[in-house]
């Protein structure tokens, strides 16, 4: 296995691997090492197939629970972000976020799998939360330490969120839901079981608040901080080729789908890692 960190950003290119059989322990290890390490893990020209997917995923730990998305026929573990090229609904996962962070244990990785890659457009971005945090100055960092962001699914996904109100037709199927509206706190400093430094664990499509903070007070410091994360200089702009696998650490990482490809099909295999509690 070659990795080729990316010069000046997250991400690492794996090489010399291929995920379609079973892995030794060593390569699973220098996996989640490079992963730690990078936070993006890029693997190109791995062709796979749903169960190769599944089997993949499964060697590196527990698969999540990815709710409000209908899974692909025969798949429950796996979801298919498809965009069609007459399709004008927004580009799935086109805000910056971190997935299902309004889970008690929100997935330690996404994996997407590119199936077909638009011409032009179709990018994903991915801003650093490490680097976000380290950036901020010590008072700040202090003055966060101690707070828990509330998270809820319920923007996008509730019973009158984004996705139920939206009026173009959309070909993913999307359950919008009560559940949604449930509500789960975290540290909004947490820090990475796997490496123990700290992220700035916030997001626009998901943190609604802040405990014990008034309302206007929270939804600024929220604002502060997600523009605060996911300036240029902490983001990794990812393009992607047929085959190519990625995996993020959603505990470290906030991400967004760039659309700019109206015309064209896009389509990706999507599955997660579980995670813990964040702390
Ligand atoms: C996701 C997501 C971004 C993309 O799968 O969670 O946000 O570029 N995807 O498809
Ligand atoms: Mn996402």
């Amino acid at each position: 296995m070659q990795i080729k960190p990316n010069r000046d950003t997250i991400g690492v290119v794996i090489s010399d691997i291929r995920l379609d059989r079973p892995l030794s322990e060593s390569q699973v290890t220098d996996l989640l090492q490079a992963w730690y390490d990078y936070q993006v893990l890029i693997v190109p020209d791995q062709p796979l197939s749903p169960e190769q997917l599944e089997a993949f995923t499964e060697q590196l730990g527990e698969i999540g629970d990815d709710p409000f998305l209908e899974p692909m026929p025969g798949h429950k573990h796996v979801l298919e972000l498809r965009r069609e090229p007459d399709e004008k609904a927004t580009a799935f996962g086109g805000t910056w976020h971190s997935d299902w962070s309004f889970q008690a244990t929100p997935p330690s990785a996404t994996i997407l799998h590119a199936q077909t890659v638009p011409p032009v457009g179709g990018e994903t971005l991915f801003a650093d939360a490490f680097a976000a945090y380290e950036a901020l100055p010590e008072n700040k960092k202090t003055e966060l330490q101690n707070l828990r962001a509330i998270h809820s699914a319920k923007g996008p996904y509730g019973t009158d969120g984004f996705y139920a109100t939206e009026n173009s037709d959309r070909t993913m199927k999307i359950i919008n839901s009560e559940k949604a509206h449930e509500t789960q706190v975290h540290p909004l400093i947490r820090t990475h079981p796997g490496s123990g430094r700290k992220a700035l664990y916030v997001n626009r499509v998901y943190t609604l608040g802040i405990e014990g903070m008034a309302d206007d007070e929270a939804q600024s410091l929220i604002q502060e901080l997600c523009s605060h994360a996911t300036q240029d200089e902490f983001v990794y702009r990812h393009v992607w080729q047929p085959d190519m696998l990625v995996m993020w650490d959603n505990r470290c990482t906030q991400h967004m789908a760039l659309g700019g490809y109206d015309g064209h099909l896009r389509v990706m295999h999507r599955m997660t890692l579980r995670g813990e509690v964040p702390v």
